[in-house]
């Protein structure tokens, strides 16, 4: 973080002294005005809801510029990574900020596979599930039930402890999520295959079956993994400062990601791909392409409480760059799979071109988001929608512990106590039961 040559004066119409403070530059993106010692040199918060204007840390992982509609990882496109590095490159990528040499990248494969496995008792833990409990809900309490299970990686103040915490949660989460499926839909566990790669592995637990060989096919598997890789990190989302603030009290890293998962599962975040599936279904059932017209007069309207599910970003006022990749996914696998008539993927795009032309989407900058077309690929594969927030679960893994990770080695560190703007009572005396 380099101080800029310009400082920020905030004056104050009443006559009370202006404070003088630090502006800071990043490397690319706004800079920031240090507020930090605000309070203590005018008694003031600052007020900003929804960190509209709020930068929360310094990080150097991950960067979007919204309005070019771009995403970084460590300074790589996301059109290149997803193009050229499958997901564990990627991972690699986030956790140590450079791409993996040949060496590196097999040594980095060969730990995550020797991980796995998860504890044979966890399938017991499971068993308290009611078979049609929401995956999310199953996945918040296995990921947060990590830390009964493995003691030897709690503690967060330990270097060692964090790295292996990684390598457990992006090796076990393939494996819970399908878990978490299996169980579901009352078929037995697979056990992780570790001669896969990490997509193929996890199509086998999740479609496999002990009683048959299962062929992974490479343009489905890859597919995955470009799922992964474009879920993988983006920067400090409301499930990536949710796990920020949750270990900043020096909780152990299992329990700051299962914050994550807890977080991610709501429609405006993650739960968007299940949202925006189930609205097309919707659609489809009343009418298809015939009622788009009318459904985007709901969304215009206020009143009805209807959204485009998969439209819109905080960040991105331009189509969001992993949208575009999810697009060409899209295409591809419904052409190997012999699905190119599907009628939710012909929805989809109509929607898309309406909103794309409509004043209401131009005027506000909605474009779609990687949750537009992601569950139409979800869906082809046979995952089920229910799921489909676990695989974004599943994927965001990775931006989590390495987020995690570095706010716990930066000196600057300290827990996240958010202030407020006290607008209840002012203090008053408890009545007896009889006067009240
Ligand atoms: N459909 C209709 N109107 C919308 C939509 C939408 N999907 N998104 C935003 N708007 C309107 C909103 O009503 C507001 O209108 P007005 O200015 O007249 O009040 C304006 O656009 C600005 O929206 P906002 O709610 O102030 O924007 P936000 O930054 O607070 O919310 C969002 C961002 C993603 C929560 C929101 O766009 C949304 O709810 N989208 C649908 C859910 C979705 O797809 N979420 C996935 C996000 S990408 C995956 C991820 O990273 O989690």
């Amino acid at each position: 973080m380099k101080l800029a040559d310009n400082k920020a004066t905030l004056s104050f119409s009443n006559g009370a002294p202006s404070v003088e403070l630090p502006v800071y530059q990043g490397n690319i993106g706004p800079d920031v005005i240090d507020i930090r010692k605000l309070y203590g040199q005018s008694g003031m918060f600052t007020y900003d809801p929804g960190f509209l204007s709020t930068a929360a840390c310094q990080s150097a992982i991950t960067y979007i510029d919204g309005d070019k509609g771009e995403l970084l990882y460590r300074g790589y496109p996301i059109e290149q990574l997803a193009k050229n590095c499958n997901f564990l490159e990627t991972c690699y990528l986030l956790l140590y900020g450079e791409l993996p040499n040949e060496t590196q990248k097999a040594d980095f494969e060969n730990r995550v596979t020797q991980h796995t496995m998860v504890n044979e008792q966890m399938q017991f833990f499971l068993r308290g599930f009611r078979r049609d409990a929401h995956p999310m809900a199953v996945l918040t309490g296995l990921v947060g039930g990590m830390s009964a299970f493995y003691h030897d990686s709690t503690d967060i103040t330990n270097p060692e402890h964090r790295e292996i915490a990684a390598i457990r949660l992006i090796a076990k989460l393939p494996t819970l999520v399908s878990m978490a499926y299996k169980y579901g839909v009352g078929q037995p566990y697979m056990y992780p295959k570790n001669d896969l790669s990490y997509a193929g592995n996890f199509m086998r637990m999740m479609f496999g079956n002990p009683c048959e060989e299962y062929k992974v096919n490479p343009v489905v598997e890859r597919a995955l993994d470009r799922i992964f890789i474009l879920h993988a990190d983006h920067e400090q989302n409301a499930s990536t400062s949710t796990v920020r603030l949750c270990g900043s009290s020096g909780t152990n890293p299992f329990a700051a990601i299962s914050a994550g998962v807890a977080c991610l599962w709501g429609p405006a975040h993650g739960g968007a791909n299940e949202a925006c599936l189930n609205m097309l279904e919707h659609i489809q059932a009343n009418g298809g392409i015939s009622k788009v017209g009318e459904f985007m007069e709901q969304v215009k309207d206020k009143n009805s409480g209807v959204k485009l599910m998969g439209f819109g970003h905080r960040v991105y006022k331009n189509y969001d760059p992993r949208a575009k990749l999810m697009q060409e996914t899209c295409n591809e696998i419904l052409q190997e799979l012999g699905l190119e008539k599907d009628p939710l993927f012909a929805l989809a795009k109509q929607l898309e071109k309406i909103a794309l032309e409509d004043d209401y989407f131009v005027q506000r900058k909605l474009y779609p988001n990687v949750d537009f077309y992601s569950g139409i690929v979800q869906r082809a594969i046979g995952i089920p929608v229910k799921l489909f927030t676990g695989i974004f679960a599943l994927a965001r893994t990775v931006g989590w512990i390495a987020q995690l990770n570095e706010q716990m080695a930066d000196p600057e560190y300290k827990i996240g106590r958010p202030r407020q703007l006290y607008t209840g009572s002012v203090a008053r005396d408890v009545k007896p039961i009889t006067q009240r």
